[in-house]
């Protein structure tokens, strides 16, 4: 695959941006009736517009022809087709198995997985059953109330954000997650809870990970002060990952373990048994509705024409301002309460794929490639970071998002919510002229001099790129849709930057050394640091404040 600035659509993309300079999307709309049709998608009833792009066809044709010369389908197929597209860890990237409804085979090395992939999500319906009717008893024979996922990653954020989301198919059990290895963490999730009606999920793909690790084993001395028994570990602690023995050597009987497979990567693994506390918290039935609907987009990403495909076009839109606007940073933002951790979990999802430096065959990407995300629901966001993308000096492409309906209208609520939404994304388009600030403080009584003095503090340039996507309502169905949306958008634009979307060996340095610090605080020798590095450690180590 080549580099994309060895395309003829890259170098033509350069042109078309120059050409921008002196178009402005509220001119645009008013000279096309059309714009919304032409640019506008459906998928049930998921919409797409993205006619408040910083495109016109000329652009979107360029864009489009980007894909085709770099090979997008090429690689998606062979994504789907469970080819190892995981080149530096020689693997296959099918999460699309684990929703996979159909009755088609997915290969991996002569293998068709569907039956594992069956048999696991069997196993984990009877589980939750089990535990959602009353059946699955504690040590003292109380029914389960609370669950505790520890994980961490794609082992936490993903499950967290998906039963935030759901709440309202949520049913007898409480769904609590403990990621972080500062133990505050933990202490202040257990401390109203019931050791004898709670279950902790000890997730961790690798079953390596130092936070998950040691959160488990606080969470089984915390459990065993009360129980007082070894053998009531089996009836609270379940893991989920892919390393029985690792499991095993922790004290979890592999009974009590889900598996999953080296083929699903972190952090797209929400599908897997990692979704077990979705499963326990909304149902069995609830959990299959989400894989549905990620399985919708799937079909849709995997047969859909280019020009017609929801992730294609957000993926192309987003390189247009990566690679062609200089913008550096990209905000999502839910207009649903509920969805509050959905940007945190695209985080890991975006900045882990495409946060690369080299290309696939090793050598520098010589392009800017995955922007930094960030977001926040809708209308909080408003007061307090939204001044910057409309009067700052950045380019930030942003997603809305909103329901048509509610699950809960209170009081008119969800309709100032819904004019909120759409008056964001029109004021970031069409802006403010001098004009019109003019007019607008005259109006209001004001001399020409303080008009004057004020104006350029009152006009808004516009010309500021959003998507909106509208569903019905937040269902699990819709969930699963829009996750799976994202995921295929980050792929294609893996697949456009020519970078591994799926490996995260970033991560790596940093837990290295933070390795061989831990004995260094402790009194060990220090070992070879920078000044700063070596100062700080001498404080904590004295116990002094920083
Ligand atoms: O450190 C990053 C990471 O490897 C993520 O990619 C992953 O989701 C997370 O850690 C947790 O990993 P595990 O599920 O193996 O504990």
């Amino acid at each position: 695959m080549p580099s994309p600035t060895q395309t003829a659509a890259w170098q033509a993309l350069k042109e078309e941006r120059r050409a921008w300079n002196t178009l402005h999307l509220r001119e645009l709309f008013a000279k096309d009736k059309k714009r919304f049709e032409r640019f506008s998608l459906q998928l049930d009833d998921l919409l797409l517009d993205y006619s408040k792009n910083l495109i016109r066809p000329q652009t979107l044709k360029l864009l489009l022809k980007l894909a085709q010369e770099t090979g997008v389908e090429t690689l998606r197929d062979a994504m789907f087709s469970g080819e190892p597209i995981n080149l530096t860890e020689g693997r296959a990237v099918l999460h699309t198995a684990l929703r996979n409804r159909s009755e088609r085979p997915v290969m991996v090395d002569g293998q068709d997985v569907m039956p594992e992939v069956r048999e696991v999500l069997a196993r984990m319906r009877a589980f939750a059953d089990k535990v959602r009717t009353g059946k699955w008893k504690g040590y003292s024979g109380k029914p389960i109330s609370d669950v505790v996922n520890i994980g961490i990653g794609g082992s936490d954020l993903g499950p967290a954000m998906a039963c935030l989301a759901l709440k309202p198919y949520g049913g007898n059990i409480r769904a609590h997650f403990v990621s972080n290895v500062d133990p505050s963490h933990l202490v202040d999730t257990l401390e109203d809870l019931d050791p004898a009606s709670t279950l902790f999920i000890v997730a961790s793909k690798t079953f390596t990970t130092q936070e998950t690790l040691l959160n488990a084993q606080a969470a089984r001395a915390w459990f065993l002060d009360s129980a007082k028994d070894e053998k009531a570990v089996a009836k609270h602690f379940v893991a989920v990952s892919t390393h029985s023995e690792a499991v095993k050597a922790f004290g979890i009987d592999p009974a009590n373990m889900f598996g999953l497979w080296d083929w699903v990567g972190g952090r797209y693994s929400l599908w897997s048994a990692i979704g077990l506390p979705i499963a326990l918290y909304v149902g069995m039935d609830e959990f299959e509705e989400l894989l549905a609907g990620a399985y919708d987009m799937d079909e849709h990403f995997r047969t859909a024409p280019l020009a017609e495909n929801m992730p294609v076009l957000m993926a192309l839109l987003g390189l247009w301002y990566n690679n062609f606007w200089d913008a550096q940073s990209y905000a999502v933002l839910p207009y649903e309460q509920r969805l509050s951790r959905f940007p945190a979990y695209l985080q890991q999802l975006d900045m882990e794929s495409s946060g690369k430096g080299v290309m696939r065959d090793g050598k520098p990407v010589k392009v800017s490639s995955g922007p930094a995300l960030f977001g926040e629901p809708g209308t909080n966001g408003q007061h307090a970071f939204y001044q910057l993308i409309h009067q700052g000096t950045k380019l930030i492409p942003c997603d809305f998002l909103a329901a048509v309906e509610s699950h809960n209208d209170v009081n008119n609520q969800h309709a100032v919510l819904l004019s909120n939404f759409l008056a964001q994304s029109e004021a970031l388009m069409r802006g403010k002229t001098a004009a019109e600030v003019e007019t607008e403080l005259a109006a209001s009584g004001m001399g020409r001099k303080e008009i004057k003095a004020l104006l350029p503090h009152k006009v808004f340039p516009g010309n500021r790129p959003t998507n909106t996507l509208l569903y019905r309502k937040l269902t699990s169905r819709t969930l699963g849709r829009l996750i799976a949306l994202y995921e295929h958008k980050v792929f294609v634009q893996g697949a456009l930057w020519n970078v591994n979307s799926y490996d995260q060996w970033g991560v790596e340095l940093g837990k290295q050394l933070a390795r061989a610090i831990l004995p260094e605080l402790a009194g060990g020798k220090p070992g070879k640091h920078d000044a700063s590095t070596l100062a700080l450690i001498a404080r904590l180590r004295a116990g002094e404040e920083a």
